[in-house]
C-alpha cells in the first residue's frame, strides 16, 4: 500500500497539507479534515517506570561526562535511509546513542549539555507524537497513523529518565545556545552535522574533536556492564534456539537452497529478538570457503558441510555471533572430520588463552599456532612451524583473525584505541568471539584434492571474567562427536 492510495482524488476540496515526498498532493475536504481532528481518546500513559537499562545508561553518561568537562556532546540515533523510491530500510539506531540512552527510536539526538557547576545534563531530543490538529497525524507519511504510535515526550522522559525535547527544535536551539566546545558522533545525522558545520569555525579541529569522542566511546564500550552481559546471554540463547531450528529444517533445506536455512534462522531472530545482528552466512559445500558468503542462493547437498554463521540481535540491539559447521547428512566424512577436529583444537587453544591480563592477541596466536602445526603435519605447509608463523604462511588457509569484540555491534568497539584493543590486554567484562577456521578453496592446487572445497569455522561468544572466561554459547555442541549426536536427536 502506498500513501497516495488513501487520498480521495474525487473530493472537491483543496490541498490542506504539504506535498508528499514525490510531489503529489493529497486533497481532503474541509469536512473530513475537521472530522479527523476530533474524536480521539487520550492514550497518554502516566506514572511509567524507568526502563531496565535507564540506571545503567545514566552511569555510562556519567563516565563519558567526566572525560569532557565543559563541552557539549551530541550523539544522534540516526535517520531512515531510502532503499528505493519511497521505501526505506528498516531503521536500526546507532550504537553509541543506544548505549547512552537505552532508546532505539529513529531521529533522536542525545545532547549532553555541560552544567554550570560540573557534569552534564542529558537532553534527549526526540520525535514527539503526531499532532491531530494540523493533519500531521494522518496526512504525513511519517505520521503516527502510518508508522505507529510513538512515546510522547513525557512518556519517554519517564522511561529513559532524561529530560526530553522536541527534536524539531534542535537546530534552532543549537544556533541560539552559548558557543562552547562541541563534539558530535558523526555519520548518523547529516542535518545535525550541517548545523554544526555552520557553527564551528575550524573544520579540521572539529573533525579531530569528533574523532576523539568516537574513540572515547568505543574505548568505554570495551568493558560491558552486568546488564549488557545479560543482554548478550539472551542474544546467544536465542541464537542457540535458531541453530536448533536450522538442524530440524535441514531436510527441507536440502530440497530448496541455502535461503531456507537463512529464512529459518531469521524467523527465530524476528520472533525472539529484533533482527539478525548481521547478514547471515548460510554457506553449503564449497561456498563455505567464501568468508562473507551472504548470497545464500546455493544448493544444500547431502554429504557436504553447511557453515552457518548467524546471530540474533535482542530488541535492545545486542547481538550474538556464532558459527557451526554441520555435516548436512548428520555424519562427518573422514576428511571433513579431520579438518573439523583441527579447527576445534585451535578453538580450544584460543579459548584457553582468554583470561584477564593476557594480551588480546594471545588467543589469536594460540589458535594460529595449532592450525599451523596441523597444516605442517599434513604436509600442506613446509616446516618448521616457527618459520610458517613468522612468515604467516598458514594464512593462505586460515584467512581471518581469530575474533573480535562483541556487543551492540557484531564487530564491536572498532574505533577503540589500538593500545586498548588490538595491542591491549584482556580485562574482566570484555565480550569477544573465538572463531578459528580453515578454508580450502575448490581451485587451490596446493591442497590435496580430497580437501578442496571444504571450509570449517567454529565460533563461540566468550566473556572475560576475573577468573578466566565463560563461553556464553556453550549449550551448542562443539566437538565433532557432540555435533553428530545432537543432529541425530533432531533430524527425522
Ligand atoms: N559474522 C561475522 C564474523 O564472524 O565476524
Ligand atoms: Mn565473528
Ligand atoms: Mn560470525
Amino acid at each position: 500500500m502506498s500513501e497516495q492510495q488513501s487520498g480521495d482524488a474525487r473530493s472537491a476540496a483543496r490541498p490542506e497539507f504539504h506535498p508528499r515526498k514525490n510531489g503529489a498532493y493529497q486533497s481532503v475536504s474541509e469536512e473530513l479534515s475537521a472530522w479527523m481532528r476530533t474524536g480521539w481518546a487520550d492514550t497518554e500513559r502516566r506514572d511509567l517506570d524507568p526502563c531496565e537499562q535507564a540506571p545503567y545508561a545514566a552511569k555510562r553518561r556519567a563516565v563519558l561526562s567526566a572525560r569532557f568537562p565543559g563541552e557539549r556532546l551530541i550523539i544522534p540515533s540516526g535517520r531512515l535511509k531510502t532503499r528505493s523510491n519511497d521505501t526505506e530500510y528498516p531503521f536500526r539506531a546507532a550504537c553509541d546513542y543506544v548505549y547512552l540512552t537505552g532508546d532505539t527510536s529513529e531521529g533522536g539526538v542525545l545532547v549532553l549539555e555541560p552544567r554550570a557547576g560540573h557534569g552534564h545534563e542529558a537532553l534527549a531530543y526526540l520525535t514527539p507524537r503526531s499532532s491531530r490538529s494540523n493533519g500531521e497525524f494522518w496526512l504525513s507519511g511519517h505520521g503516527e497513523l502510518w508508522s505507529g504510535r510513538r512515546d510522547s515526550l513525557e512518556e519517554a522522559a519517564q522511561l529513559l529518565s532524561v529530560h526530553t525535547r522536541d527534536v524539531r527544535e534542535l537546530s534552532d536551539w543549537l544556533r541560539q545556545a552559548p558557543r562552547i566546545p562541541t563534539r558530535v558522533v558523526r555519520g548518523h545525522d547529516a542535518g545535525v552535522e550541517a548545523v554544526l558545520a555552520e557553527l564551528r569555525e575550524d573544520a579540521e579541529t572539529a573533525a579531530q574533536a569528533d574523532a576523539q569522542l568516537a574513540v572515547t566511546l568505543h574505548d568505554q564500550r570495551l568493558i560491558k556492564d552486568e546488564w549488557e552481559i545479560g543482554q548478550l546471554r539472551e542474544a546467544v540463547a536465542a541464537t542457540v534456539r535458531g541453530f536448533h531450528d536450522v538442524v530440524r529444517a535441514l531436510p527441507e533445506a536440502v530440497a530448496t537452497s541455502e535461503r531456507y536455512v537463512e529464512g529459518t534462522f531469521f524467523r527465530r531472530a524476528r520472533v525472539d529478538g529484533n533482527d539478525v545482528g548481521y547478514g547471515t552466512i548460510a554457506a553449503a559445500g564449497p561456498n563455505a570457503t567464501t568468508l562473507h558468503w551472504q548470497r545464500n542462493d546455493g544448493p544444500i547437498r547431502p554429504g557436504e558441510l553447511l557453515l552457518l554463521d548467524a546471530g540474533v540481535e535482542t530488541s535492545t540491539l545486542y547481538t550474538a555471533d556464532v558459527t557451526r559447521t554441520l555435516p548436512i547428512s548428520g555424519r562427518f566424512t573422514a576428511d571433513q572430520r579431520r579438518v573439523y577436529e583441527l579447527v576445534y583444537a585451535a578453538q580450544e587453544a584460543g579459548i584457553a588463552a582468554v583470561a584477564p591480563g593476557n594480551p588480546v592477541r594471545a588467543y589469536h596466536e594460540a589458535s594460529q599456532r595449532v592450525l599451523a602445526e596441523g597444516l605442517v603435519e599434513w604436509g600442506l605447509l613446509e616446516g618448521p612451524v616457527e618459520r610458517v608463523l613468522e612468515l604467516g604462511l598458514q594464512r593462505r588457509y586460515t584467512l581471518h583473525g581469530t575474533g573480535h569484540m562483541l556487543g551492540l555491534d557484531v564487530h564491536d568497539c572498532a574505533e577503540a584505541r589500538t593500545d586498548n584493543y588490538r595491542d591491549g590486554y584482556l580485562a574482566a567484562g570484555m565480550a569477544l568471539t573465538v572463531e578459528p577456521g580453515l578454508y580450502f578453496q575448490p581451485d587451490d592446487l596446493t591442497v590435496p584434492e580430497e580437501l578442496r572445497g571444504i571450509g570449517v569455522r567454529i565460533e563461540d561468544d566468550v566473556v572475560v571474567t576475573p577468573e578466566g572466561n565463560i563461553v556464553l554459547s556453550a549449550d551448542l555442541p562443539r566437538t565433532a562427536d557432540d555435533v553428530e549426536r545432537w543432529m541425530a536427536e533432531l533430524l527425522p
